[in-house]
């Protein structure tokens, strides 16, 4: 199983931004427990703050990899070109927020991604990404 995490923008800034919102760990070092933690499935990790290249890697997942878990961040309430990119893929996408978006600002609320969205896991801080790879993996 090859599964790829696309981060969307200022998510390379985990661990300072806001950490009362975000928590105080780096995504990096996060991503090597999830590696430990996962270590039957073959996980990638991609990080833009540029929509286009979102849409790139999103398009390229298609062919190389079995599922996206995708937290495309500020851009979920913005960017039909992300769900039109969802949309055109053969590949579910698992969509992916660290923050209860439901309990913040009301432009959180709406997300144009969520309806090409095999499902949405949100608000359980980093763990809402172990959620989401687990939801990949038959028992
Ligand atoms: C976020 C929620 C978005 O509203 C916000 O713009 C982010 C992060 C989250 O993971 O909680 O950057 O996607």
């Amino acid at each position: 199983m090859k599964l790829i995490i696309i981060n969307g923008p200022n998510l390379n800034l985990l661990g300072t931004r806001e950490p009362k919102t975000y928590g105080n760990t780096c995504f990096d070092d996060y991503f090597s427990k999830l590696q430990f933690q996962f270590r039957e499935v073959e996980l990638s990790h991609f990080q833009s703050n540029i929509e286009g290249e979102i849409i790139d890697e999103i398009q390229k997942a298609d062919k190389n990899f079995d599922g996206i878990i995708l937290n495309a961040a500020a851009y979920t309430h913005t960017s039909i070109g992300i769900g039109d990119a969802i949309k055109a893929i053969g590949i579910p996408v698992v969509e992916v927020h660290i923050s209860n978006t439901f309990s913040r600002e009301k432009f959180r609320h709406k997300s144009f991604l969520s309806a090409h969205a095999k499902g949405v896991i949100l608000g359980f801080g980093l763990q809402s990404y172990d959620l989401a790879i687990s939801s990949f993996i038959k028992k």
